[in-house]
């Protein structure tokens, strides 16, 4: 069978943001790895069942839980480096008065108080999960949408634009957990602008690009 390379944990130059502490990052850090480490472990289970090029009737149970674990630490991953993607130092909350995302914020929502308002809102939705700003690439309008834990909403084929993590680990050392309106804001205060204008312009290489 062939080679595979495993996945590589990124590394993220994240400290110093607005009201998200630097030993808040480093606690997420170390989540996102572990979801790196499983990804790679669950796929090199699947890899060793496939070996003999089938999946005998007794190995399926253990092969369905697999491929199911597989949905959420594989998102897991991808959704964190989206997010940590979407953050720097020096960031801000203003995307400028003429940028892509500004527009197409416009474009769809009439204005970029009301897509924040819906995006935020999404942010504030009871549960365990992420806000995801995606872009529709049939007709290039952005679409809020709410994704449990990592895997569960994804719209596919859809591109994240806008990745916001609202697990209560992004902010509890911050914030306490009814405080997450406080945890979106600072968020918002730290977005790279530059990172979602790739995603807008590129989005079929976007994800490798901001990588
Ligand atoms: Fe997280």
């Amino acid at each position: 069978m062939k080679q595979v390379t495993p996945y590589q944990a990124k590394t993220f130059d994240l400290h110093g943001l607005n009201g998200i502490s630097d030993r808040t990052m480093d606690t997420h850090f170390t989540l996102y790895e572990g979801y790196v480490k499983e990804t790679n472990r669950l796929a090199d289970h699947i890899r060793e069942i496939l070996k003999d090029g089938k999946v005998d009737q007794e190995e399926m149970p253990a092969y369905s839980e697999l491929k199911r674990r597989l949905g959420f630490e594989y998102n897991g991953m991808v959704l964190h480096e989206y997010y940590f993607e979407n953050m720097k130092k020096g960031g801000g909350s203003d995307p400028g008065r003429h940028s892509p995302f500004m527009q197409a914020a416009e474009a769809g929502f009439g204005s970029y108080e009301l897509w924040k308002t819906d995006f935020a809102s999404v942010g504030k939705m009871r549960g365990v999960g992420w806000a995801m700003c995606y872009l529709n690439p049939s007709n290039g309008e952005l679409s809020n949408h709410w994704v449990t834990l990592h895997e569960i909403g994804n719209v596919a084929g859809f591109v994240p634009v806008l990745v916001m993590d609202v697990w209560e680990h992004a902010f509890i050392l911050d914030h306490k957990p009814s405080e997450r309106a406080a945890y979106i804001e600072a968020f918002f205060s730290n977005i790279n602008w530059q990172a979602l204008e790739q995603r807008l312009n590129a989005p079929a290489r976007a994800y490798k690009a901001t990588g």
